[in-house]
């Protein structure tokens, strides 16, 4: 039963284990035995996950798969995907597949300014304030100097600091709003440094000033931290082909095909409930390319659905239109993505995906994690709108259905194939395996 606890923090991992085991596990040895068996044998590689986050136990894995042939602006990439729902990479791979033949993806850069701000009250006069903050602002940038410096030669840097008045919304709240250029990096240290040190300056600044009578002086910096809305870093990701080449889907007119898809598209723009889902969708392909490559995919999840609601209602985030007989379909999105720093530099198999994308730059993982995206959702809506998705889904339940119950590979083959053109339900699953078994235990000579 869980109980409070002192100093959980300072114990060692095993005890950490052992207080969990006699609090939490019916079954205290099970328990114990689950946990270990996912650390890992190099004890070396094991400490490096350890200190990743606190309090670590265990391992919590989750599968890396591949998804080849991906086509983007005439060069051939291989995506790694972290993923623990089933037919994600396939998708993706099919998606590819399709796409490779029919001129691949295109993709541009829409941006790359990441966003800051120093949010502050002020209880005094708003064009003193202005005035105040335009003779300030060379000193803001100053200050910063030590931590921009190795930035700036990578022409990175602060690009803007805007005094912003925000006191319509709430008493006597400003923001110094900043931009930043922070090349291969996501940036997040880099930013939050350079605020710190501006919120700092600037309220030392106000504090020593004459300009300011003693209450106007007392401005109180509420926070200073980067923002994970970064609509103007941002990603385009298309593809498109005369509509008669949409032939793939056996038994459905690619025209018929084009119409349904757009509609399907116009649907999620114009209700939320869908939009939600076909959002999902879309985050499916960018998530696992994310995680894969040791970014921060809630950072990402948070900029994507804030952008997608920019107009003031949730919307798709990817656009679909037929014009003059060519089919094109399109995702744009903010992608804060680092390439440098983080995890990327520590995660032994962050490294290795990055490897797998032949090392690609902030700008080119945006593009290829935009890609993912993109296919993801063609994949999803060609599905939902021909054979329904729960074919391919139903495939994967059956092989966790079998796995679960230690079927051999030839019982794998055999089920897949029975259930073919069948409902795979739980308990016709289980009852078929067990009348297999019988069957093959009373061909077995006593
Ligand atoms: C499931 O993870 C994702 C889908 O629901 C997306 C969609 O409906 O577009 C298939």
């Amino acid at each position: 039963m869980a109980t409070s606890v002192n100093g959980f923090s300072k114990l060692t991992k095993e005890e950490k284990i052992a207080w969990l085991a006699s609090h939490h596990f019916k079954n205290k040895g099970t328990g114990i035995e689950i946990l270990k068996q996912y650390w890992n044998s190099d004890i070396k590689l094991q400490r490096l996950h350890d200190e990743f986050i606190e309090n670590t136990i265990s391992n919590f894995y989750l599968p890396l798969g591949i998804a080849p042939n991906f086509l983007i602006n005439g060069k051939y990439h291989t995506i790694p995907m972290a993923i623990e729902e089933s037919s994600v990479v396939a998708a993706a791979g099919n998606a590819a597949k399709f796409w490779q033949k029919r001129g691949g993806f295109k993709t541009e850069i829409l941006g790359t300014e990441k966003v800051g701000q120093v949010h502050f009250l002020y209880p005094g006069d708003t064009d003193k304030l202005n005035r105040f903050f335009e003779q300030v602002k060379p000193k803001l940038f100053e200050a910063t100097q030590e931590i921009t410096e190795n930035m700036k030669k990578r022409n990175g840097g602060i690009t803007s600091i805007i005094l912003s008045d925000k006191t319509e919304d709430l008493k006597h709240y400003f923001q110094l709003h900043c931009t930043f250029e922070t090349r291969d990096a996501m940036g997040a240290n880099f930013i939050n440094s350079c605020l710190e040190t501006i919120a700092k300056t600037f309220e030392f600044e106000i504090r020593n000033s004459d300009a300011f009578n003693p209450d106007e002086k007392e401005i109180q910096i509420v926070m200073s931290i980067l923002s994970n809305y970064v609509p103007n870093c941002r990603v385009r990701a298309s593809v498109s082909c005369n509509v008669d080449e949409l032939n793939a889907d056996k038994g459905m007119d690619p025209l018929d095909f084009a119409q349904k898809f757009v509609r399907a598209v116009d649907i999620a723009n114009i209700e939320p409930h869908r939009a939600v889902t076909h959002n999902k969708g879309i985050m499916n392909g960018i998530d696992a390319v994310v995680l894969a490559t040791g970014n921060d995919f809630r950072a990402i999840e948070a900029g994507a659905h804030a952008y997608a609601a920019k107009d003031g209602r949730y919307k798709s985030l990817s656009q679909a239109s037929i014009k003059d007989g060519v089919f094109t379909f399109s995702l744009e999105l903010p992608l804060a993505l680092g390439t440098v720093g983080g995890l990327t530099n520590l995660h032994p198999l962050v490294k290795l995906s990055l490897e797998i994308l032949e090392k690609p730059s902030a700008e080119e993982l945006m593009q290829i994690v935009a890609t993912a995206g993109l296919a993801q959702n063609f994949a999803a809506i060609r599905s939902l709108i021909t054979e329904g998705i729960q074919k391919g889904h139903m495939k994967m339940h059956l092989l966790n259905i079998l796995n679960h119950l230690g079927a051999t590979p030839e019982q794998k083959k055999y089920f897949t194939s029975y259930f073919k053109n069948k409902t795979v339900s739980h308990n016709e699953v289980i009852a078929q395996f067990n009348a297999l078994k019988e069957k093959d235990d009373a061909q077995v000579p006593k």
